[in-house]
């Protein structure tokens, strides 16, 4: 059977590659749509839960995968081969950077030559990962062709990059436009015709280099934007103005401005990372992304502006930061949610633990946090906990948290996220 028809009658096998934040939910979502779905994944213990139908991601609840798994359409492994059962396969894999900040997709590489090595004509290949524009062109389409497929006749290549954005209550990958390019025109209209089977709203690009393009510049935008108001914070702290209050005030223009917050640093795996996949790839072009390389420079010294307040605020108490007991409440990157990746607080706890701090941290959403060779186990919070620390550092403002009960009980506290703005006579 033509692949195209069995993309529309669900008959078609879909493979995702990499079960983690984007795809152990695009499986699921794949599997609610009515196909078989062979999630592939080199960890044996997320293929291993996810086979048992435990989410080890937030968004995805345990009912929705073990419901995936009941249908038996669903089933995990971590065997590569078995791309040759699949129609799709939908490349979910990470795309970190090195330590000198330049791109790492040898993950995208070795899934592309485990699938030109079990492909059969009839196949559609999409790139979810995000990467550098020109990646699917130059990385992938040049391994699959190598067996002599012909793109947009044997085998259909296209991007489509996941806009997931964890937690958000509103919007998941099903009600969130999907952005499709292809190689070639067919793989375009294939790629379309697939996500629409499960995705409400499809936005056809011209090629897949103005998808990669414009997955990357959504990053860059919100990278720049948090880096000016992270600048704006350092000014208004001289100047003691609340930078909180001036957000508020200014998002009352109801046209021509939009609110973003400053805060401790950025984290997650997407805006600490993507901006650099494009900043690398511009040099190519002799062009150096100068908003990029600023905004990365302004959001990765907001570690050391926190350090240097927190300093600020025990030297005028008369303390000093070697020897005081900093709690630190929130450790993942992101407020009601379990993501440690990439958080900020890792930055600031290393750099409090060299000035010689002794560090206590609360947070529901990470049992355990790791700083260089320390392994701290998270604490509860409590006005004992609050009142025995010298100062209260908040880096993540869950809204579980009782601020009230922090500002009352805290000696002083330091609120990097406003999350105590509502309580009265705050510190
Ligand atoms: N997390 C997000 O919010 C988000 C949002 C949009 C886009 N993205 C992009 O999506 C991609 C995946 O991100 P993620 O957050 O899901 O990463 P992740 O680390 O949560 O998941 C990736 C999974 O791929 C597996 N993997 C790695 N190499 C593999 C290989 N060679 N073969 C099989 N499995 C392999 C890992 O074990 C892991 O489970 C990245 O490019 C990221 O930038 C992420």
């Amino acid at each position: 059977m033509p692949l195209l028809d069995k993309i529309k009658n669900h008959s078609a096998v879909i493979g995702v590659v990499g079960l983690g934040y984007v795809g152990l939910p695009l499986a699921v979502l794949q599997t609610q749509t009515g196909y078989r779905v062979i999630g592939i994944d080199e960890d044996s213990e997320k293929v291993d839960l996810a086979n048992k139908g435990k989410s080890y991601i937030g968004d995805v609840p345990d009912k929705d995968l073990a419901q995936a798994v009941g249908t038996k359409r669903f089933s995990a492994s971590t065997n590569l081969e078995l791309i040759d059962q699949c129609d799709v396969i939908l490349i979910c894999v990470p795309t970190p950077l090195t330590v000198n900040k330049e791109p790492d997709i040898s993950a995208i590489i070795k899934v592309t030559q485990a699938i030109a090595k079990y492909a059969h004509p009839g196949m559609l290949v999409v790139l979810e990962s995000t990467s550098y524009p020109g990646t699917t062109e130059e990385v992938i389409v040049p391994e699959l062709v190598k067996r002599n497929f012909e793109i947009g006749k044997d085998l259909f290549v296209a991007f489509s990059p996941e806009r997931v954005d964890p937690g958000n209550p509103s919007f998941k990958t099903h009600n969130t436009y999907k952005l499709v390019g292809g190689i070639t025109p067919a793989c375009c209209a294939m790629a379309q015709t697939f996500y629409e089977q499960s995705i409400a709203k499809i936005f056809p690009t011209s090629s897949t280099k103005v998808a990669e393009m414009t997955k990357v510049f959504e990053n860059v935008f919100r990278s720049v934007n948090i880096a000016l108001v992270n600048e704006l914070a350092m000014l208004c702290d001289r100047m003691d103005i609340n930078v909180f209050e001036v957000i508020d005030a200014a998002a009352t223009k109801n046209f021509g401005f939009m609110p973003f917050y400053p805060g401790p640093g950025v984290g997650g795996h997407c805006i600490p990372l993507d901006p650099y996949y494009l900043s690398w790839k511009s040099k190519e072009y002799d062009l150096h992304t100068r908003f990029i390389e600023l905004a990365g420079e302004i959001n990765e010294g907001m570690p050391y502006f926190v350090l240097a307040k927190l300093q600020r605020i025990l030297n005028q108490r008369g303390q000093c930061l070697n020897g005081s007991v900093i709690l630190v409440l929130g450790v993942t990157y992101k407020a009601d949610n379990g993501d440690p990746r990439q958080s900020p607080a890792t930055k600031v706890m290393e750099l409090l633990q060299k000035e010689g701090a002794q560090l206590t941290y609360v947070d529901p959403y990470a049992e355990k946090f790791k700083i260089g060779n320390i392994e701290y186990s998270a604490k509860k919070l409590s006005p004992a906990l609050l009142s025995e620390c010298q100062c209260t550092l908040i880096l993540t403002a869950h809204s579980s948290f009782d601020y009230e009960m922090i500002v009352e009980h805290a000696p002083v506290v330091l609120d990097t996220r406003n999350g105590t703005q509502h309580v009265p006579g705050k510190k």
